[in-house]
């Protein structure tokens, strides 16, 4: 049967991609810098189907048909069906001529800066390279549905490199280091808002291209140097600097956000407040005394943080094997609709 399920994990930047040179290829004004999050906590997962018998591509995502005919959803399809038929051993066993059916879900909250696309746009091009037995790198070909997806086809450290060709060949995801490179970092997610954000991310950087005077600096004299001591930083793990690195580009992230016209703002006041204490700890937990008692902050009233998610590194995409785990059944329809 012509059926595969996959799981992809979410990444969280280190070095953020922020601002395209190209809309349509998704090409990025800088190399960005990621970690893969463990798939054990944070997951999208997708089956894919081919038939014959299917008369249009189809997809569901979290238990609703959407359409198919978005730009970003076909160029997908239809680099990896050119890739199939390209394949080294030049027989094509025609399924990539017919037609396929989709079914996807997060089992995270979508659109509230957890890249959800992210996963999403990984799992459904590992699930169809699967399908269709392209090899090689198809990163590039994630990078076209959500350019952050493309840091979610590899496990461990994750660098999207900008690349220079205007046909996007060389604007790919390699991995700097696997997970097991450093097991006893943990990753903690403090989730202040699971409502949909305002602005989008595509939208909101488009925007920061056009107005922001601080993104051209950031792409041109930080990133670059961020980039190279975030990895040597990630290889010795050093955690200072990693950690010095990584805020500091996050609160850039956001400057840029508050500099663009008119300014997007993303964090609240929970968000700086969790900053505030991290700081703090960091402060208290360098004093010979209870920690705890010294952390020079007031109690915030109860209900702020929606939740919190206790993570590490983790693996790239997988391939789940047993037929209970497929979202669609036989017949191609969605197990689950909503
Ligand atoms: C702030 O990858 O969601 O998370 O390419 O337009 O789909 P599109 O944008 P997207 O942007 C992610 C922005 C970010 C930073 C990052 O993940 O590097």
């Amino acid at each position: 049967m012509n059926i595969v399920t996959c799981i992809a994990p979410v990444n969280i930047a280190v070095i953020k991609y922020w601002g395209k040179r190209d809309e349509n290829l998704i090409l990025p004004l800088n190399d960005s810098v990621s970690a893969t999050l463990s798939i054990k906590q944070m997951n999208a997962k997708t089956s894919v189907m081919a038939s014959p018998n299917f008369t249009e591509d189809k997809i569901w995502l979290n238990g609703r048909e959407e359409t198919f005919h978005s730009q970003r959803l076909q160029n997908c399809l239809q680099e990896i069906r050119r890739r199939a038929k390209q394949r080294a051993d030049g027989k094509d066993d025609g399924v990539s001529d017919w037609c396929v059916h989709v079914c996807s879900e997060n089992n995270f909250p979508t659109a509230a800066g957890l890249a959800s696309s992210a996963a999403g746009y990984a799992c459904l091009v590992f699930a169809l390279a699967q399908l269709y037995n392209v090899s090689g790198d198809i990163s590039g070909i994630a990078r076209q549905g959500s350019g952050s997806a493309c840091r979610s086809l590899y496990g461990g450290f994750v660098r999207w490199h900008r690349g220079s060709a205007s046909d996007g060949s060389d604007s790919i995801a390699t991995q700097i280091v696997p997970h097991s490179h450093w097991p006893e970092l943990r990753i903690l997610v403090l989730v202040v808002s699971d409502k949909r954000k305002k602005v989008s991310s595509s939208s909101g950087m488009q925007n920061s291209v056009k107005t922001s005077e601080l993104l051209k600096h950031r792409v041109s004299h930080c990133v670059p140097q961020r980039t190279e001591a975030v990895i040597k930083a990630i290889i010795n793990k050093d955690f200072e600097t990693f950690a010095d690195i990584t805020m500091k580009d996050s609160n850039q992230f956001h400057a840029v956000c508050l500099d663009t016209f008119p300014p997007n703002v993303y964090m609240n006041d929970t968000s700086h407040a969790i900053v505030n204490l991290i700081h703090e700890y960091n402060i208290a937990s360098g004093k010979n005394k209870d920690l705890i008692a010294s952390i020079r902050m007031e109690p915030h009233e109860p209900g702020l943080l929606k939740y919190l998610i206790h993570t590490e590194v983790g693996v790239g995409p997988q391939v789940l094997d047993e037929p209970h785990h497929h979202l669609l059944t036989d017949a191609g329809l969605p197990k689950v609709l909503v």
